[in-house]
């Protein structure tokens, strides 16, 4: 008998309100039947399943470590809830998207964080780095920090990105060890405590927690070829970043200059 596993909450999308243009995956606002209102990150975008796959493993391994992440949820989505809508685009990707998708707890009203304009603790700041290095996350840069501030604190979203060695199974040993290139992150000047953090992270993080986020992804995404099916595929990943936790001087990035 295997143990229980945890799951996300679940919510039906009732209603489609309109696309995030900014974003490259034209995620959309949607209106859910818990009154809740959400983003939704959709299955049938051209970055596929492991996207999402990366967004709750990732995001919800950041909020186990102290970041705010917008609630995660399986968003279920029926594609005649698009059928009012004048757009093709966003016609075509609800048709290819229906069943279950990621829904992210929407944060009205919050802003682009902008490294000129908002103060952020350094503690905080090392912590963002040190998940994105972790992760080999490449969406945090200047040009696109997917960082929002919101009742003036940091929210961290669009975690799709990061865990890039899922695209190829067969080779992702050859990355367990691989370094990190920091140099484009909207952070690293603000990471000052980057070596305190990452002996903190290093007890918290254990394969415990690794399993724990990993066991929150849906089923439903985890489909690849390589393995007979999600069991596999989720010890991998748990495999794969267990390794990689025990290698950290690999990947965490230098200090830099103040
Ligand atoms: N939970 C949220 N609350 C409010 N705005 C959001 C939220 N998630 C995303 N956005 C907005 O939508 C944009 C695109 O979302 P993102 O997750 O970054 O998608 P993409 O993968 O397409 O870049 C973000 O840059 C941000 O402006
Ligand atoms: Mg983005």
């Amino acid at each position: 008998m295997g143990r229980v596993r945890d799951v996300l909450p679940e919510v039906t999308a009732i209603r489609y309100v309109a696309p995030l243009r900014e974003g490259g995956s034209l995620p959309g606002v949607v209106e859910a039947d818990d009154l809740g209102t959400y983003v939704a990150k959709f299955v049938g975008a051209g970055q596929g399943v492991k996207a999402l796959a990366a967004e709750v493993i990732t995001g919800e391994l950041g909020r186990r470590i102290g970041l705010r992440v917008p609630r995660l949820v399986r968003l279920a989505i029926d594609p005649v809830i698009g059928r009012a809508e004048p757009d093709e685009e966003v016609q075509d990707l609800l048709r290819a998207s229906g069943g279950i998708n990621l829904g992210v707890d929407f944060l009205p009203g919050a802003i682009g964080f902008d490294p000129y304009a908002h103060q952020i603790a350094p503690d905080e700041a090392s912590t963002v780095l040190w998940l994105d290095a972790f992760t080999q996350n490449v969406d945090r840069s200047w040009r696109n920090p997917n960082l929002l501030m919101w009742h003036g604190e940091l929210w961290a979203i669009d975690h799709g990105a990061s865990l890039y060695f899922h695209h190829n199974w067969p080779r992702a040993a050859a990355g367990v060890h691989r370094a990190y290139d920091a140099s484009d992150h909207v952070l690293l000047a603000q990471a000052t405590t980057l070596p305190a953090v990452d002996t903190r992270l290093a007890d918290l993080v254990t394969p415990a927690v690794l399993s724990s986020v990993v066991d929150l992804v849906p089923d439903e995404w985890l489909t690849d070829p390589a393995f007979d099916g999600p069991a596999g595929e989720r010890a991998a990943y748990v495999a794969h970043l267990s390794e990689r936790l025990t290698d950290r001087v690999a990947w965490l990035p230098k200090a830099v200059a103040a």
